[in-house]
């Protein structure tokens, strides 16, 4: 068997160039932070990092529990003092440590504001008073500071809860009076930590579509933190999956979802169904269920590879004859869900596909039935840790 090719993904999935100036509004380049946990063991929660959001972007950092998600966007804020880098926010270094002299601007003057997963209200305040604290220190005072307070209420559709403390206050209205707070200094870029994680589904979906209308409109730069696939797909200008600390793929929803550099990013974007196999020639992949057609990237050929797919890319067929990439099947889960059809089928010898039609559901568990995928909707990626893991089925 041949080495394996490197599972890392590169530059070209980043999209930075760490040896380019940057005109990005923030641009972060090397860096790292490393806790020492209770026992001296080193943890790298953002591992040379680099990465540039441009003016007016809607940037979503993705990745799973203990990624680094919190740590890099305290980064930010500067509320963590990274171990090394470089930290620019519109066109000023806030942060710079290991080259030239040591730049570390307090949180308070940078241009930045900060919305949490918890609401973080102060429960002796009235709501507007909550608002109008960040501003109370600045020219112009206690007045003025209350009536843009007063207009941040009212931009996010509570005006008539000025006077409420927050223990009166339903947990979606907490919420949309901490948004308040973190808008009303008009700051250019604000900083969102899964913050709409504590409410329910429902306000979670208007909160989620006012929250991008009003980025919209006021043209702040927003970098904002999630676990959710769904929440960042409908959010994001590009998506950043993060992956130990470090960006495993940077691009629009569109490229994450339908052209994921590793296994990682299929899995943690939707469900992908999994092969892995040997890439024989460009056009072929040898696996269990014998050969694939798929476009085999030049330096796989001749490497173990992971071949990723989408549910709703394959077809159930019936009568057709056989073409490149038709395999015979067996239903062994049908299930209606309103929106789609989704089976789970039997191929080979104990491979599942999870396959989903937008349909009615016309195929009854333990039917036999043919399966196929276009070449073109099979991903060939390097192998990775969770490759052998088998299809992945919501
Ligand atoms: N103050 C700290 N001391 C030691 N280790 C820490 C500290 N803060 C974070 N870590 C570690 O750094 C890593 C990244 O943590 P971070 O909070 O950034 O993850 P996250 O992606 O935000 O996760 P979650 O989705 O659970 O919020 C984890 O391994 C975590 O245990
Ligand atoms: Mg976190």
């Amino acid at each position: 068997m041949t080495a394996r090719a490197p599972a890392r993904a590169t530059a070209e999935h980043t999209g930075t160039d760490p040896g380019e100036p940057s005109t990005a509004e923030i641009v972060v380049r090397g860096v790292t932070k490393t806790f020492t946990r209770r026992g001296g063991a080193d943890v790298p929660a953002v591992d040379d990092l680099d990465l540039d959001i441009g003016h007016g972007e809607f940037l979503v950092l993705l990745g799973p529990s203990g990624c680094g998600k919190t740590t890099l966007l305290r980064c930010l804020a500067g509320l963590e003092t990274p171990s090394r880098g470089e930290i620019t926010i519109g066109g000023r270094a806030v942060f710079r440590a290991g080259r030239g002299a040591r730049v570390d601007v307090a949180p308070e003057a940078r241009p930045v504001s900060m919305m949490f997963q918890s609401y973080a209200l102060w429960p002796h305040m009235t709501a507007l008073a909550n608002v109008a604290y960040p501003l109370e220190n600045r020219r112009g005072g206690r007045r003025e500071a209350r009536a843009a307070a007063d207009r941040a209420l009212a931009l996010v559709g509570v005006p008539e809860l000025a006077e409420q403390y927050p223990g009166q206050m339903s947990g979606g209205q907490q919420q949309r009076i901490a948004l308040a707070r973190a808008l009303v200094a008009g700051q250019d870029v604000v900083l969102f930590d899964e913050p709409l994680s504590n409410v329910d589904a429902k306000v979670r979906d208007q909160l989620r579509f006012e929250l991008l209308a009003l980025q919209r409109r006021l043209g702040f730069t927003a970098v904002y933190v999630t676990h959710d696939q769904h929440e960042a797909m409908s959010l994001a200008t590009r998506i950043a999956v993060l992956h130990a600390g470090r960006i495993e793929q940077l691009g629009t929803p569109e490229e994450i979802y339908n052209r994921p550099a590793s296994g990682y990013v299929a899995r943690f974007v939707g469900v992908s169904n999994e092969l892995t196999g040997q890439a024989l020639d460009p056009t072929t992949v040898q696996t269990d269920i014998g050969e694939v057609t798929a476009r085999v990237p030049t330096a796989l050929v001749g490497h173990p590879v992971l071949l990723a797919s989408r549910p709703e890319r394959w077809r159930i067929v019936t009568g057709t004859p056989d073409e490149p990439n038709t395999w015979p099947a067996t239903v062994d889960l049908a299930v209606f869900v309103g929106s789609r059809s989704e089976y789970m089928l039997g191929v080979g010898d104990g491979t599942r596909l999870a396959v989903w039609d937008s349909g009615a559901t016309s195929h009854t568990t333990g039917s036999r039935c043919r399966v196929t995928i276009d070449p073109a909707d099979v991903r060939v990626l390097p192998v990775d840790e969770g490759a052998d893991e088998g299809s992945s089925w919501s």
